[in-house]
């Protein structure tokens, strides 16, 4: 389908979510066009395009990645990306990224109150803070996982990370993506994905954001297979929503900052990177509510593992065992008979960082918050605070909804290693491990 998007301009900006539109289904060969006849039609590269604009391939695998793997767009652009000044280092702040030499990643369990939103102007830029990664994203293994938080706009600033793909987590805020292949709107209990190397702007609309923030060094996000489960089921494709090209043909002068290596960098420009009049492709930013998730769980008896909740999944070069999992605990029935319905008490080799958008998580009805996090690393015990054993040991199981819930976790093969920062944050619980200290001895040798 082709969409015809009416043309935006940066001192034009939308007013409200409903004037975005949106193109549907997971990974599709997508295309758009802001003005009628820019997209040239049986070719990528004609020896000139319409209206006098410039093909530009945008390949986020490598050319001769397999036919099912590859992402690649063809922009139809005002002027090409290289069309810029040279790069200047500037000031990464507390923005991270692995490896982590030298930082020491204890294996105790650890856990974060929410971290305050400034009041001093902040763009989304300055406001990035890193608070873990793993493995090493010159080599594109790992993650890096970062809070953001803004209050103002990111005006004639506009971010591109080399490094990874970025999966926003939003918790608090609406905010406008404004980006080369068109605008997005995104949400609390909403994902926003952005490939490697798009260049975007993240503006909060009105209240100021705040959210997690995954940057993937690996490869692309995709979703898991179903198995026995069938076509359909978990994250379906139909409702993952993809931007309609809109542009700004402004010669106003503005700055590109590049995260690279690791380092940001800044470049100056003499218009608007987002001009992008028509595109073609596969590889484009997209968002996902996940209240769309269709949850599949035990109807018999036992607690099921948690991978039955992945939204999205980042494959390493051993299969079944991600680089990264977005995994979800959404609002579900719970109707299994003759178990202990929260998540067991377990170890597992792959490491888990949490997060939660809303509500109570189900294995801790105390102190994790919204905004807040934590950390169970490979190996690492965890497992429900010992209220919540007790409660979930003895209450009749008559089938329960758990509603008004959104938690989530990035679960990753490669140890994750906290920051600096988030190692010595005043927001670092020190009591945590209490949440256990109840754990009673119900053994007494008899049947
Ligand atoms: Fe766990």
């Amino acid at each position: 389908m082709r969409l015809y998007c009416k043309r935006i301009q940066k001192d034009q900006p939308m007013t409200k979510p409903s004037d975005i539109c949106y193109s549907h289904g997971f990974n599709n060969e997508h295309e758009s066009e802001a003005l009628k006849g820019a997209l040239p039609i049986g070719q990528f590269n004609p020896q000139k395009c319409p209206y006098g604009l410039y093909a530009e391939q945008f390949s986020s695998t490598a050319f001769t990645a397999p036919k099912h793997e590859n992402r690649r767009t063809w922009m139809y652009r005002i002027r090409p990306s290289i069309s810029m000044g040279d790069y200047s280092p500037i000031d990464k702040g507390l923005l991270r990224t692995a490896p982590l030499n030298g930082q020491p990643c204890p294996p105790n369990v650890m856990r974060w109150d929410a971290q305050p939103i400034t009041e001093t102007p902040t763009d989304f830029i300055d406001g990035l803070t890193t608070v873990a990664a793993n493995g090493d994203a010159n080599t594109q293994i790992g993650i890096g996982i970062h809070l953001y938080s803004a209050n103002k706009d990111m005006e004639n600033r506009y971010f591109c990370n080399a490094d990874g793909e970025l999966l926003f987590v939003p918790e608090k805020g609406e905010l406008t993506a404004r980006t080369e292949l068109g605008l997005l709107h995104v949400k609390p209990g909403e994902i926003l994905v952005i490939p490697r190397g798009i260049k975007f702007q993240i503006n909060p609309m009105g209240e100021p954001i705040r959210g997690y923030l995954c940057e993937n060094y690996g490869s692309p996000f995709t979703l898991p297979e179903r198995g026995p489960v069938g076509a359909n089921g978990f994250a379906n494709q139909r409702d993952f929503c993809y931007p309609t090209a809109c542009f700004e043909d402004s010669e106003q002068s503005s700055c590109l900052v590049t995260k690279f290596c690791g380092e940001l960098y800044q470049a100056e420009l003499d218009h608007s990177p987002l001009d992008v009049v028509a595109w073609v492709g596969n590889s484009a930013p997209y968002k996902y509510d996940l209240s769309r998730f269709n949850v599949i769980n035990s109807v018999s008896f036992d607690h099921p593992d948690p991978s039955i909740f992945t939204v999205l999944t980042s494959p390493s070069d051993t299969p079944g065992t991600a680089n990264m999992d977005f995994v979800i605990f959404p609002p579900r029935w719970m109707v299994a008979e003759n178990t202990f319905r929260p998540p067991w008490y377990h170890r597992n080799v792959m490491s888990e960082f949490m997060g939660l958008v809303h509500g109570v998580y189900d294995a801790k009805e105390k102190g994790f918050e919204p905004g807040g996090m934590s950390l169970h690393n490979c190996m690492t015990p965890h497992g429900p605070e010992a209220e919540v054993f007790e409660k979930a040991s003895n209450t009749p199981l008559s089938p329960q909804k758990y509603d008004n819930t959104l938690a989530f976790m990035f679960e990753s093969r490669y140890v994750i290693a906290p920051t600096e920062f988030s190692l010595h944050s005043t927001t670092k619980q020190k009591d945590y491990l209490d949440c256990w200290a109840n754990l009673n001895k119900h053994f007494d040798g008899k049947a």
